[in-house]
């Protein structure tokens, strides 16, 4: 009997060693696999992102040229014509208009009290009334309500509400990301807000924060992105 107890037990080591031979070789292909992985997926994240990356970068190259056309839209020299309320504001501290200047009908003034009677078509800077006309011959007047980008307590809106407001063309004249386009690089009141003339008493009033150039290359790199908007109220 020792030979046959031999022989299975011969049997029994080449069956070892021939399992141990096959997860040696699936060890060895699951190292090759985790480093041909490790190694693909570094190159393609730095040579071409896949589609998803992509989205999201262009969503976000979008979104940081937003904040800057939203840095201007903001600020005293836009939005004193794009208010909430009833009156246009005056200044760096966006103050109710003086005189009691209050919108009116197609916010041109009251009647007796039109903004024309005061507002020409160039600054008058010897009184310190500054002047302009839109593209459409239109004289010196407030952004309509649906404009607006404050609340009526004259709190700014949130970057989202704002972009909604721009973007949604029931409340823009129609202006689709072209149309946007243009009236930032062409339109006389926004052409206006770089060449603000003087306050009455002399000073210079201040620019916005970009230059009109900057405005209009973030204006062009949103609209290229699809004009996202932030997330949120
Ligand atoms: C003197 C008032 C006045 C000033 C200053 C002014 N706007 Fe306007 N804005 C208007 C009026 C009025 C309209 C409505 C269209 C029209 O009548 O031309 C308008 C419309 C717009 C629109 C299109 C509507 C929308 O909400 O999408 C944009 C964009 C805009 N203005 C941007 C600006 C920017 C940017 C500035 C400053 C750089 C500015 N405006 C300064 C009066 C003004
Ligand atoms: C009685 C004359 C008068 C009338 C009427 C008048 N304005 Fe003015 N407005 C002025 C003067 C003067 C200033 C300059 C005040 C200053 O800079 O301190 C001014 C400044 C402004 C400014 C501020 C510019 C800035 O960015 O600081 C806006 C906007 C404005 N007016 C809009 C209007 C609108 C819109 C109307 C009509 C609804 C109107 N005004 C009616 C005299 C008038």
């Amino acid at each position: 009997m020792p030979d046959k107890n031999s022989s299975r037990a011969r049997k029994g080591l080449i069956m070892i060693r021939k399992r141990t031979s096959v997860l040696r070789i699936s060890v060895f292909l699951l190292i090759v696999l985790a480093i041909w992985f490790t190694l693909s997926s570094a190159l393609v994240g730095r040579t071409a992102k896949g589609p998803d990356a992509s989205t999201s970068d262009r969503r976000s190259e979008g979104l940081a040229a937003w904040r800057q056309i939203y840095s201007v839209l903001t600020s005293p020299r836009c939005i004193n014509c794009h208010t909430a309320t009833n009156y246009p504001q005056q200044g760096d501290d966006r103050h109710r208009h003086f005189a009691n200047a209050i919108r009116g009908p197609e916010g041109k003034g009251a009647p007796g009290l039109n903004c024309v009677s005061c507002h020409q078509t160039e600054n008058a800077d010897s009184t310190g009334v500054p002047g302009g006309h839109n593209w459409h011959g239109h004289n010196w007047h407030l952004a309509p309500l649906s404009m607006r980008w404050q609340d009526t307590n004259d709190h700014i809106l949130s970057s989202a509400a704002v972009c909604r407001a721009v973007t949604d063309r029931t409340k823009n004249n129609a202006l689709d990301g072209p149309g946007l386009l243009k009236h930032h690089e062409e339109e006389p009141l926004v052409l206006w807000a770089w060449n603000p003339g003087r306050r009455p008493d002399g000073t210079a009033r201040s620019l916005p924060p970009l230059t009109h150039a900057e405005f209009v290359a973030a204006t062009r790199r949103w609209v290229d992105a699809g004009m996202p908007c932030p997330k949120g109220r």
